[in-house]
């Protein structure tokens, strides 16, 4: 992360504006740093504001623009006001990145329906009423690329993940069916689906030392992923590059899903 790259003009997103949902840690704010060095100025949203300052900080650095909006996404005044606060400052919306969501573990013929519920509420319906504010704008602009947040357990199954697995193959058919829906808008909605990623959330897995080997057994190329290993897709998602693709999910999962 920190420095400016040169892109060729088919992945240069100058001019853009672009949104990405839990951009304070993790994957998200990798995506957001990559964004901004490939030329877009930034919406950046979490419920933590001190970890959007330090993102915020990075992008001006790069000479881009970044607002940083402390939002929780699944409460639906909150993202209301965000979009309001969009509209305002920014009067376009380029590229919208669903990333923002949340995993647990739990047998299925235990798990508590609050639980299962929380999962439900970020990982699909928070995302799912975040995208139609969004198109709306981008509709109006009859322009967009929209940028879904699955997993590689989306694809495949994993024991003890019934809520997460669920919820992540409903976010890659949500991509396809959108895709279609909003085609004749100028609007490209795909997906990318990470592997395991050393984030605050895949560590509550991953430092129990048996899972991480258990992990590592599953993953052909050997290594778990960092967030910067993220990023590529979504800035050839978000740019010209990619016009013609549209409903479709590219698995980053070190070959997890080959297997
Ligand atoms: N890490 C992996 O191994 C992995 C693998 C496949 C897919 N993914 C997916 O990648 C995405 C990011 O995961 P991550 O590992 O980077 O997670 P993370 O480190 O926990 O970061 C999640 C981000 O989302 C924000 N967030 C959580 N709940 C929110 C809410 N209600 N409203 C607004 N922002 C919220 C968090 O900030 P606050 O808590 O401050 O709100 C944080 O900025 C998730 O969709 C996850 O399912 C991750």
């Amino acid at each position: 992360m920190g420095s400016k790259r040169v892109f060729p003009d088919s992945f240069s997103l100058a001019g853009k504006v672009a949104l990405v949902t839990g951009s304070g840690r993790g994957i998200g704010a990798a995506i957001s740093v990559g964004l901004a060095e490939a030329g877009a100025d930034l919406v950046l949203v979490s419920r933590t504001g001190r970890e959007l300052e330090h993102i915020q900080q990075e992008i001006e650095a790069l000479g881009q623009r970044a607002l940083p909006v402390t939002a929780d996404i699944t409460r639906e005044d909150d993202v209301i006001n965000l979009f309001e606060l969009v509209k305002r400052e920014y009067k376009q919306l380029d590229i919208l990145v669903n990333n923002a969501g949340t995993s647990t573990q739990a047998k299925a013929e235990e798990m508590d329906l609050k639980e299962w519920d929380q999962i439900i509420e970020l990982n699909n319906r928070a995302l799912f009423h975040v995208t139609q504010l969004a198109g709306r704008i981008m509709i109006a602009q009859q322009s967009g690329k929209i940028i879904n947040m699955a997993s590689h357990l989306g694809v495949v199954g994993l024991p003890r993940r019934t809520a997460y697995c669920m919820s992540k193959a409903a976010v890659i058919h949500y991509t396809r069916t959108l895709a279609a829906e909003w085609a004749g808008y100028g609007i490209n909605v795909n997906c990318i689906a990470p592997g395991y990623t050393m984030t605050k959330l895949a560590r509550q897995v991953l430092d129990n030392q048996g899972f991480r080997a258990e992990v590592l057994s599953k993953i052909p190329l050997g290594f778990i992923a960092s967030p910067e290993d993220q990023v590529g897709a979504v800035i050839f998602l978000a740019a010209e590059a990619s016009r013609y693709m549209t409903g479709q999910t590219l698995v980053i999962d070190g070959g997890w899903s080959c297997l």
